[in-house]
C-alpha cells in the first residue's frame, strides 16, 4: 500500500482538532504521512507544522499545490471558500475530502463531482453520519415497516454561542486566537451548512432523496462580539424548512439561533403509524446493530474511530477522512458519497431560495444508498 501524503488547508479549529490531530496519532503512520499544511494567517500554519510535525508549513493554498508530496487534501477553511479551493485541488491531481457542505450550491456540487471524475480522483464530505452502523440499522428497519407508515420527521440544530467559545478562539498566539466571524457572513455561513448538515444528512439517509421544500429564514441575533469587537450578522441565522419526501411524508428541518428540540446530535426523531424512533431510541430502546461486517474493531463513529482516536475530539471527522483514504487505497467504498453531500446542499439552497421568494421548491438531485 503507497502512503499517502497528506494537506491540511486552513489550520484552524478543525484542521488542528481534527485533521492535525488524528493524523499525526502512531497507528495511521503506515497509511499516510503529513505532508503539508496551509493558512492564509501568516505564520499561523508554520506553528500548526512544528506542533504537530509536518513536513511543510505554507502561507498559501497555491504552495501546497504545487507541492508534490501531497495526494490528497482535507479543506477546514471557511465554507464560502470550499468550491474555489476544492476546485483548485482536483485540478491539480488531489483527492479531496471536504470539512462539511462542499459548496453553497447544488450547481458547484456539480462541477466538484464531474472535474474529480475527470481529473481521476476521489471527493468527499463531512459529516458522513450514514457509516455509523447504527444509522444504517435504523434506515433498514424504517424502510421494512418496522414503525408503520412514516408520517412526519424533526431534525436540526440550533447555533447558540459554540463557535464564539471553541477552545482555539480564546488565546493569543497564532493557534488559539482563530477568528470564527465568517460563521455569520455570506457566502457559507448560518447553521443550515455548519450545523443542520449533520442531521440532514441522517434523515436523508434514511428517508431517501427528498422531492420539495418551503421556508422562513432571517436574521435573529444581528450583533454578535468576539473577543470583545461587535460585527453585524450578515447571513441569516435562523431559517426554519418543510422537506417532503413524498407519499405525505414530510420533516421540520431548522437551523436556529438557539436552542435544540431534545434529540440526539445530529440525529433524526421520526414517527410512524406504529412506533417512534427517538434518535437512536426505538420505542424508548436502543436499535441494535451490527458493528460492522468488518473484522477489525469499531466504534460507534466507525471503523478507524478506535484506540487513542477516542480520547479526541472530532473523531467523526477523522473516520470521514479515512472513508476517502480506504476508497483511494483499497477502493472500499465510501458510506458518505459526494452525491449524498450535494442532495442535503440542495436542500439548503433550495430552502433558501424558498424563503426569499415565498414560493415551494422542487429538488432535482438525487443519490443512491450504500449498503
Ligand atoms: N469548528 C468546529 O467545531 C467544526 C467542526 C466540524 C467541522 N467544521 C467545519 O470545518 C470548516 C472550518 O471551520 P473552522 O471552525 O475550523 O473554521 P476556523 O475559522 O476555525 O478556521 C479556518 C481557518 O482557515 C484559514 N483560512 C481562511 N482563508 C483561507 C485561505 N484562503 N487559505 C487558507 N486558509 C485560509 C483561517 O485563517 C483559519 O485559520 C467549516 O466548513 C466548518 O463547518 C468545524
Amino acid at each position: 500500500m503507497t502512503k499517502l501524503g497528506v494537506g491540511v488547508i486552513g489550520a484552524g479549529s478543525i484542521g488542528i482538532r481534527a485533521a492535525l490531530a488524528h493524523l499525526s496519532l502512531e497507528d495511521v503512520q503506515h497509511r499516510v504521512h503529513l505532508a503539508a499544511v496551509c493558512d492564509a494567517v501568516p505564520g499561523r500554519a508554520q506553528a500548526a507544522a512544528e506542533r504537530f510535525g509536518v513536513a511543510a508549513g505554507y502561507d498559501s493554498l497555491e504552495e501546497l499545490l504545487a507541492d508534490p508530496n501531497v495526494d490528497l487534501v482535507t479543506i477546514g477553511t471557511p465554507i464560502g471558500l470550499h468550491f474555489d479551493q476544492g476546485l483548485a485541488a482536483i485540478r491539480a491531481g488531489k483527492h479531496v475530502h471536504f470539512n462539511k457542505t462542499m459548496s453553497i450550491t447544488a450547481d458547484e456540487a456539480t462541477t466538484l463531482i464531474d472535474e474529480a471524475a475527470a481529473h481521476g480522483v476521489k471527493i468527499n464530505a463531512s459529516p458522513g453520519n450514514m457509516v455509523r452502523p447504527v444509522n444504517r440499522a435504523i434506515r433498514d428497519l424504517v424502510r421494512s415497516g418496522e414503525i408503520g407508515k412514516v408520517a412526519w420527521a424533526a431534525v436540526g440544530a440550533g447555533f447558540g454561542n459554540y463557535h464564539e467559545n471553541e477552545d482555539v478562539r480564546s488565546g493569543n498566539d497564532l493557534l488559539s486566537n482563530v477568528n470564527p466571524s465568517w460563521y455569520w457572513k455570506k457566502p457559507g455561513g448560518g447553521p443550515m451548512y455548519d450545523m443542520t448538515v449533520y442531521g440532514l444528512h441522517t434523515l436523508t439517509g434514511i428517508l431517501g432523496s427528498a422531492k420539495r421544500v418551503t421556508a422562513m429564514s432571517g436574521i435573529s441575533v444581528p450583533t454578535r462580539e468576539f473577543k470583545g469587537e461587535p460585527f453585524q450578522t450578515e447571513m441569516d441565522d435562523n431559517t426554519f424548512l418543510l422537506v417532503d419526501f413524498g407519499d405525505s411524508v414530510y420533516a421540520f428541518v431548522y437551523g436556529a439561533a438557539h436552542g435544540l428540540i431534545e434529540a440526539e446530535w445530529g440525529q433524526p426523531n421520526i414517527y410512524g403509524s406504529r412506533g417512534t424512533l427517538l434518535g437512536t431510541k426505538l420505542n424508548g430502546n436502543p436499535v441494535a446493530h451490527v458493528g460492522s461486517d468488518d473484522p477489525r474493531p469499531h466504534s460507534a463513529q466507525g471503523r478507524h474511530a478506535v484506540g487513542e482516536h477516542l480520547n479526541l475530539e472530532e473523531i467523526h471527522v477523522y473516520e470521514d477522512i479515512m472513508q476517502l483514504i480506504d476508497l483511494v487505497q483499497t477502493g472500499t467504498p465510501l458510506y458518505g458519497t459526494a452525491e449524498h453531500a450535494r442532495h442535503v446542499i440542495e436542500i439548503f439552497e433550495a430552502g433558501y431560495r424558498a424563503a426569499e421568494t415565498g414560493q415551494t421548491q422542487t429538488l432535482t438531485t438525487t443519490f443512491e444508498d450504500v449498503a
